[in-house]
C-alpha cells in the first residue's frame, strides 16, 4: 500500500491515498517529511502497522533528501498520538541513522541504514501478518468448532494497513479461503466510515461474503444471534492488556460479553506497549468535530477537504469525536500476535510475548 521510489530528481514514498477509495485507487507521491505527516494527519495513509511502515519510510526520506533527521523524525513522531507503532517505526530508522553517524559513517550511509530498517519493518510486518492469520484461524477453530463462522469487524484493518494482508482482516481472510467464512459483518464504522469505504472493498476484492452495517445496528445483530465473534485490529495495547482501537470497539467489546461472544484482538507485537502502564494512560487522539457534524464524501482531488463536506448538524454545532477508544483487557477474550495466541489477557502475559518479540 505504499513502496519506496528512487527517481532521477530524488526519492519518495508512493501511498495509495485511502481518502479516495473506493471511488478512486490514486496514489500520493510524497517527497519530503512535512507532505507525509499532512497524508497521516488526513488519513490518507492509517492503520497502525502502516503507520509505522510510513513512520520509518519519513525518516529514510529525510535523510536521503538531506533534511534534518532528528527534527523530521519529531514530527512524524507527533502526526498522530495514538497508534504506538508510528512512533516505533519512526525510532527505529531513526536510531539505525544516527548509529552509522556515531561510528562515524558517511551521511550516504547513515541514510541507506534508515532506507534498511524501513525495508526490514516493512518485510517483518508482511511476516507477521501471515502468522497472525495463522495463529487467529486455527484459534477460532477452537472457540467455534462448528464452524461456518460470521465474523463482526469494526473499522479497516486488511491489506490497507499492512506490509501484508492485515491483522483482524487477514484472519477473516484466512476463514474465507478456509471455506469456513459464513458472513462478514462489517461496521461502517462512523465518522470517516473506514468500514464502509476500506473494508467492505477489501471485502469485495477478495470475493468474501460481507454485509455492511451502520454502527448502531450490531446490537440488534447481536440480540439476533447472528454474530459467532468479532476480530479486530489495536492501535495500542498497554502494558494491562488494555486496548486502544477505533472508537466504537469498546461498545462491541461490551455488547459481545453480554451476548456470551468471543471478542478476538488481532495486532502484531509492535503494537504492544509496556511502557504505557494502563488503558487510561494512553493518549487519545481527537480529531476535528467537523468530521462529525459535516459529511466529506470520498471524492478525487485534495479540495474536498478544503471545501468541507455537506453540514449534517446546525450551523455552530459542538462535536465530540475521538478516533480511537479503550477496551479493558477483561473484555476481551484472546490477543492474537505473530508470536502466539494469549488468553486470558493478563499484564504477565503481554511482558511475556513482548519479551518473546524482543521488542520491549
Ligand atoms: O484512524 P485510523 O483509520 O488510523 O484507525 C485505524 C484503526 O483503528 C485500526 O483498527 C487499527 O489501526 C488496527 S489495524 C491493524
Amino acid at each position: 500500500m505504499l513502496r519506496w521510489e528512487e527517481a532521477p530528481e530524488g526519492p519518495a514514498l508512493v501511498l495509495l491515498d485511502q481518502t479516495l477509495l473506493p471511488a478512486e485507487e490514486a496514489e500520493l507521491r510524497c517527497t519530503d517529511v512535512p507532505a507525509l505527516v499532512e497524508a497521516i494527519r488526513t488519513l490518507a495513509v492509517r492503520g497502525a502497522p502502516l503507520l509505522g511502515i510510513a513512520g520509518a519510510y519519513g525518516v529514510a526520506l529525510a535523510a536521503a533528501r538531506g533534511y534534518d533527521v532528528e527534527e523530521s523524525a519529531g514530527l512524524l513522531e507527533r502526526a498522530r498520538p495514538t497508534a504506538v507503532n508510528l512512533g516505533r517505526g519512526v525510532r527505529a530508522a531513526a536510531d539505525a541513522h544516527r548509529r552509522v553517524l556515531a561510528g562515524g559513517g558517511s551521511a550516504e550511509a547513515a541514510a541507506s541504514a534508515a532506507l534498511g530498517a524501513a525495508e526490514e519493518l516493512h518485510r517483518a510486518d508482511a511476516e507477521a501478518s501471515r502468522r497472525m492469520a495463522s495463529h487467529g484461524l486455527a484459534l477460532l477453530g477452537e472457540l467455534l468448532p462448528g464452524g461456518g463462522y460470521r465474523l463482526l469487524t469494526h473499522c479497516n484493518s486488511g491489506a490497507l494497513v499492512s506490509g501484508g494482508e492485515g491483522t483482524a482482516f487477514a484472519v477473516a481472510l484466512a476463514a474465507h479461503r478456509a471455506g469456513e467464512l459464513r458472513r462478514l459483518w462489517v461496521d461502517e464504522t462512523r465518522p470517516l466510515l473506514q468500514g464502509a469505504r476500506l473494508t467492505a472493498f477489501e471485502a469485495a476484492r477478495n470475493g468474501m461474503p460481507y454485509s455492511l452495517l451502520a454502527d448502531n445496528a450490531a446490537g440488534s445483530l447481536f440480540a439476533a444471534g447472528e454474530v459467532d465473534a468479532v476480530v479486530i485490529g489495536a492501535d495500542r495495547i498497554a502494558a494491562d492488556g488494555s486496548v486502544a482501537n477505533k472508537v466504537g470497539s469498546y461498545p462491541l467489546a461490551v455488547l459481545a460479553r453480554y451476548h456470551h461472544v468471543p471478542f478476538v484482538v488481532v495486532a502484531p507485537t509492535t503494537t504492544l506497549d509496556v511502557s504505557t502502564a494502563r488503558g487510561d494512560s494512553i493518549e487519545i487522539e481527537q480529531r476535528p468535530g467537523r468530521e462529525v457534524t459535516e459529511f466529506t464524501p470520498p471524492r478525487a482531488g485534495a479540495d474536498a477537504a478544503r471545501d468541507g463536506g455537506v453540514s449534517l448538524a446546525p450551523l455552530g454545532a459542538q462535536a465530540y469525536n475521538p478516533a480511537f477508544d479503550v477496551t479493558p483487557p477483561g473484555l476481551v477474550t484472546a490477543v492474537v500476535t505473530e508470536e502466539g495466541v494469549l488468553s486470558p489477557v493478563t499484564g504477565g502475559g503481554i511482558a511475556e510475548l513482548c519479551a518473546r518479540s524482543r521488542r520491549v
